[in-house]
Parts: structure tokens; C-alpha cells; sequence
């Protein structure tokens, strides 16, 4: 049996079909069997992502991709859709089959009329007759006519909020309308595109009216990503947003098979999170090596110099009272000023030798030095753990 994940806001722009677009990816790479449904007859955001797709399945197939609006209209068989396959493990519905030409509203698709049996025939089609783990449900922003026939059949509802304060009323007034239709669904919030400052304190927030399950950072490495259509990169440019994910998604999924591979690719992620992290120290460290190489040398030479001027200041004000001779006034004046000499070189060396590294440098190279320690310990441990998978 699936598990069917609805992703819904107050308001738009709080990054739904980011995050549902992302979960269906670390679903699949997690070997799970996903199906991603674009219910957003009004912007069609996750359909934009997969337009080419569409129309190369369009053009070398007689029938088109079936779509959400399709399903509802009756245009397709409810009991009987062609998602696009995007990968073997993943399938998505769209919005509208044919992007650029085919617009559909929900006024459309309400006056084709008995929408809610096509609905439910549709959702037992996806949880009862095929092999998905997961469905997810990318809805339209805010309040729209197809939830009450949708939510209650999903497992979970989760409410994508930025943290302000008009993303949490915009909730509010979306729980007003939609509160009786949830059924048995467990309801979940997470907040998004929080900035440093943000997520200490967010992250804290158990809940307001549902659940707190995560908090993420902006990143804009995603928006990069959204604006050219594709799906953030998890792995590399995005890891912190995949980080996250796998602990919202552990929290939402219980399948035992999804749990171990979101811990093992959540495991993946820290190990490349601690390898930058060590690199960089270890850049800083031979950084600090070189200055302080450089520093030796420079130190080296102004010592020796300072040394042969004190010889000279000491053999000055020796050499008259080795003779024997009392020195004259004018004599024991230059005396005097030797010694002086010989005794400022002395006490330029000792000084520059104990300050030859300044004491937060030293301080700061010892931590860094701890730290690339206790590293490269767990950079072993999670080696030997990712080795056994
Ligand atoms: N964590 C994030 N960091 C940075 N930008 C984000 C993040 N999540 C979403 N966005 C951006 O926010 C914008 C709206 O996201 P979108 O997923 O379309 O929201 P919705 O589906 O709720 O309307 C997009 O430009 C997207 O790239
Ligand atoms: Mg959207």
C-alpha cells in the first residue's frame, strides 16, 4: 500500500512544487516507486519542469500523456491513466497534457461535472492498483475546489509556510475552509527559505497548527535551478536542502526500506559535508604553514643581522677595557652607547623569537588542528559505515 502526501499552502510562492518536486527525486534515488500528480490547474508549476518530455511523449505516442485535469474532466479513463515515465521509478501526471496550447480552469473542469467519483477512482487506481510506494500531490496555492474531494484520501498533509507572518494567516485562513476534509491524514508543517538568522530560531518552533517536521534554508542555488526548470541538485550544489529533506522525509515515510536509504544517503551527504569541511581547514592550515615558513625566514634574516650588530656593540665596548686602559671620557661615552647596543639587539632577539607566531595565531592553529583530528575520525567512521551498504 502507498502512502499519498499532499503538499499544500496558504499562500503561493512558499515553494511547494520545489519541495515536492525534490521529495519525489530523493524518493526515487531511494529506490522508491513514485508518482508525482500535478494538481495546480492554475500555474502548472510542476508540469513546466517536464515539458519537453511531454510533448517528445506526445509527438511519438498516438495518445497523449494523461493529465490531472484529463482525469477529472472524464477525457480519460480514471481507473486507467498513462503517466509520463520519467525514470523507471518515477511517473508524473501533469496539470494539462499539452502545456503550451491546452488551458483548462477549475471552473472548466467543475461544469464537466461528477468530478468527485473520477477523483476517487483515480486515487484507488494509484493506491491499490499499482506498484507505488508514493504519491505526492503538488495543489494549487490557497483554497481550491478539488481539496475537499482530494484530502481525504491522503495519508499526510504537509503545509509548506515561509515564516512570516502572512504565510501563517494565509494558513489560517486555508484551515477555515479545508479544516473538516483532512479524514485521518497526519497534518505537518515545514518552513522554507528561512535565512541563517531565521532557521536558528524556527527550527526551535515545534508547531503552530500542525506539527513543525523541518525547516530550510534559502538557497539560491535552488532558485538558480527553478529558473532554468530543473530539479535542485541534492548532492552537490543543494545538499543542505537534501539534508533536510531526508529528515522530513524520514518523519514522513515509515516504510522500513525508504527509512534505511534516506539514512544512507542522508550519511552520504554529512560524509561530503565534512569532506569540504576538511579541505578547508586543511587550505587554511598549509596557508598558515606557508606564512608562517615566510615569517621563519624574514625572522631568521633580521636575527642574524641584529646578532652580528651586537658582536660588533659588544667587541666596541670590550676591546678598550681588555686593553687595560681607562677609558677616557669621550671614550667610555662610546663605550656605554655599545653596550646600550649590544644590550637593545639582546633583547630585540629574545622578544621576536617568543613572538615569532602571535599567540591567536598559535591559538587558532591548535583548534584547527583539533578539528581536522576529530574530522578525520568520523570521516573513518561514516567510511567504514558507507563501505558496509
Ligand atoms: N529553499 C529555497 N531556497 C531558495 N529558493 C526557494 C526555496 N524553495 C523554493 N524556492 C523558490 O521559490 C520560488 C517559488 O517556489 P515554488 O516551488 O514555485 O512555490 P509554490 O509551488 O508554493 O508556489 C521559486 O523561485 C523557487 O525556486
Ligand atoms: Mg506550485
Amino acid at each position: 500500500m502507498s502512502t499519498s502526501v499532499a503538499f499544500l499552502s496558504g499562500k503561493g510562492g512558499s515553494g511547494k512544487t520545489t519541495l515536492a518536486l525534490s521529495v519525489a527525486d530523493l524518493l526515487c534515488r531511494c529506490g522508491a516507486k513514485t508518482l508525482l500528480v500535478d494538481c495546480d490547474l492554475s500555474t502548472n508549476g510542476a508540469t513546466y519542469f517536464y515539458e519537453s518530455q511531454i510533448n517528445e511523449w506526445n509527438k511519438s505516442h498516438a495518445v497523449s500523456v494523461s493529465s490531472f485535469s484529463g482525469i477529472l474532466c472524464g477525457t480519460t479513463w480514471a481507473d486507467k491513466p498513462m503517466p509520463l515515465e520519467v525514470n523507471p521509478q518515477m511517473d508524473f501526471i501533469p496539470s494539462v497534457s499539452e502545456i503550451s496550447s491546452e488551458w483548462m480552469t477549475e471552473a472548466a473542469v467543475r461544469a464537466s461535472g461528477d468530478t468527485e467519483s473520477r477523483l476517487g477512482e483515480f486515487l484507488f487506481w494509484a493506491k491499490c492498483n499499482t506498484d507505488y510506494d508514493v504519491i505526492l500531490f503538488d495543489c494549487q496555492a490557497g483554497y481550491s475546489e478539488f481539496l475537499p474531494l482530494l484530502l481525504p484520501g491522503m495519508d499526510v498533509d504537509l503545509f509548506v509556510l515561509e515564516a512570516d507572518s502572512i504565510s501563517a494567516s494565509a494558513m489560517r485562513s486555508l484551515h477555515l475552509k479545508i479544516g473538516g476534509d483532512f479524514g485521518r491524514a497526519k497534518l505537518y508543517q515545514v518552513f522554507n527559505k528561512t535565512t541563517p538568522e531565521e532557521f536558528d530560531i524556527y527550527s526551535k518552533i515545534v508547531g503552530t497548527f500542525f506539527t513543525n517536521i523541518g525547516t530550510l534554508l534559502f538557497d539560491w542555488k535552488i532558485r538558480q535551478a527553478f529558473s532554468r526548470s530543473q530539479i535542485p541538485d541534492l548532492e552537490n550544489n543543494s545538499a543542505n536542502y537534501g539534508a533536510g529533506l531526508c529528515d522530513i522525509c524520514k518523519i514522513i515515510f515509515s516504510d522500513q526500506k525508504i527509512q534505511k536509504s534516506l539514512s544512507n544517503f542522508a550519511d552520504e551527504l554529512h560524509f561530503r559535508k565534512l569532506q569540504e569541511k576538511r579541505s578547508k581547514i586543511e587550505v587554511e592550515l598549509n596557508f598558515s604553514t606557508r606564512k608562517r615558513e615566510r615569517l621563519i625566514w624574514a625572522n631568521s634574516l633580521f636575527e642574524f643581522l641584529l646578532f652580528a650588530f651586537m658582536v660588533v656593540c659588544f667587541f666596541v665596548a670590550i676591546f678598550p677595557l681588555s686593553m687595560n686602559q681607562f677609558p677616557e671620557q669621550k671614550e667610555s661615552n662610546y663605550i656605554f652607547i655599545s653596550l646600550i647596543g649590544a644590550l637593545t639587539s639582546f633583547l630585540i632577539i629574545t622578544v621576536a623569537r617568543s613572538r615569532s607566531m602571535s599567540s591567536e595565531e598559535r591559538r587558532k592553529r591548535l583548534e584547527s588542528e583539533r578539528q581536522l583530528k576529530e574530522l578525520n575520525k568520523e570521516l573513518a567512521g561514516l567510511e567504514n559505515k558507507l563501505k558496509e551498504i
